[in-house]
């Protein structure tokens, strides 16, 4: 037989005994260490994920979350970041402005009964409402800025056009992430300042059962209370609680992947922006009461004084111990603390 001759006739039995070989060695070698094969035919992206829980390659870099290249909560995580979360979001502030405006209509402003005594109270030191107002407008660029991230690209986008909205949306991510400082510091010193005014005290009780008076149009109903009552409480434990929530999954956000794997960041966003949603609603009612909502009230917190008979109608109790230490000689509040002759 002529040497090319003998060539031909051998490669078939070469390529069955290759064949074999390769069935033979083939499972083994193209194994992952976690024992699913990711490169035979039977095996589906669908059936990794249940397997492994992720899909996870070998990288050279020494980044090791670049490795995963899909997980099955990160599709959890954008169904909630796309779907629903903009519901919460939308229904949790809009709701809250429906439901303000309906308030508005049916009960109208909340107004002193008595005529002003023309005696003016301090209500809050200058310290009080530097830190009042330092967390207000802190929280006002917050919530704006963390609005963008949930409704910008669907709402102010075609609106503004592409390269307006992303140089908007650069500043506003700036924004967001340095105005997070002074909201922290204040929600913190709000903390030490006011907690002794919002401990449980024994007039709460009777403030939540006549509904802070807050449904009683004659405006005749005025369910004693101390500095806070008991619907200012609930409102400063909200602002720290909810504060401390925001902090600390901001914090983590703020840090990406140096306290949090990729799970952990997205519980952090999951628990960062429902928390804030919650939160813009609550700050709504808060932003209601203390300027349309009731007559009165905006001036304690601007010039930081009240009229006495304001103080005796909404802070009965407060008006009674702060004159009996003034009467007492006792000086426990400040010089202007004391009732003088409004201008
Ligand atoms: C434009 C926005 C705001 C206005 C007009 C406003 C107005 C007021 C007023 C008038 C008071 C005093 C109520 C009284 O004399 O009894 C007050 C208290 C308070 N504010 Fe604000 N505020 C605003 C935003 C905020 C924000 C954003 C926060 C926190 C994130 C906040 C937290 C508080 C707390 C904890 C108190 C004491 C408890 C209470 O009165 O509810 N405020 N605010």
């Amino acid at each position: 037989m002529e040497g090319s001759e003998r060539v031909r006739h051998s490669g078939p039995i070469l390529a069955v005994i290759v064949l074999a070989l390769g069935l033979l060695a083939g499972p083994a070698t193209a194994q992952n260490p976690s024992g699913s094969n990711p490169t035979a035919q039977a095996v589906s992206e669908q059936q990794l994920l249940d397997e492994l829980n992720r899909i996870q390659g070998r990288i050279t870099i020494p980044d090791d979350k670049a490795a995963v290249l899909q997980q099955p909560q990160g599709r959890e995580f954008q169904s909630f970041h796309e779907g629903t979360l903009p519901w919460v979001g939308g229904v949790a502030v809009l709701g809250m402005l429906i439901l303000l405006a309906i308030f508005y209509l049916v009960r109208g402003r909340i107004r002193t009964q008595a005529a002003d005594s023309g005696i003016a109270i301090q209500r809050f030191n200058a310290v009080e409402r530097f830190v009042h107002w330092l967390t207000a407008t802190s929280f006002i660029v917050l919530a704006i800025t963390g609005l963008n991230y949930v409704f910008g690209k669907r709402l102010l986008m075609p609106l503004l056009g592409p390269d307006a909205f992303s140089g908007w949306s650069q500043w506003a991510k700036y924004a967001h992430n340095f105005i997070a400082w002074p909201f922290m510091v204040g929600v913190l010193i709000m903390l030490v300042v006011w907690i002794k005014d919002n401990l449980p005290d024994r007039y709460d009780w009777g403030w939540l059962k006549a509904g802070g008076g807050m449904f009683d149009k004659s405006n005749s109903t005025h369910p004693p209370a101390k500095r806070f009552n008991t619907g200012q409480k609930l409102m400063f434990w909200a602002v720290v609680l909810g504060g401390a929530a925001l902090s600390a999954s901001g914090l983590l956000l703020l840090f990406p992947f140096s306290y949090a794997d990729v799970n952990g960041m997205q519980t952090a966003q999951y628990v960062h922006a429902t928390i804030g949603m919650i939160m813009i609603a609550i700050i709504l009612a808060h932003i209601y009461i203390g300027t349309l909502g009731m007559e009165g009230a905006y001036r304690a917190m601007g010039s930081g004084d009240v009229d006495l008979t304001w103080a005796q109608e909404h802070h009965r109790i407060w008006v009674e111990r702060q004159q009996a230490k003034t009467a007492g000689g006792r000086r426990q509040v400040p010089p202007s603390a004391t009732a003088t002759p409004a201008e």
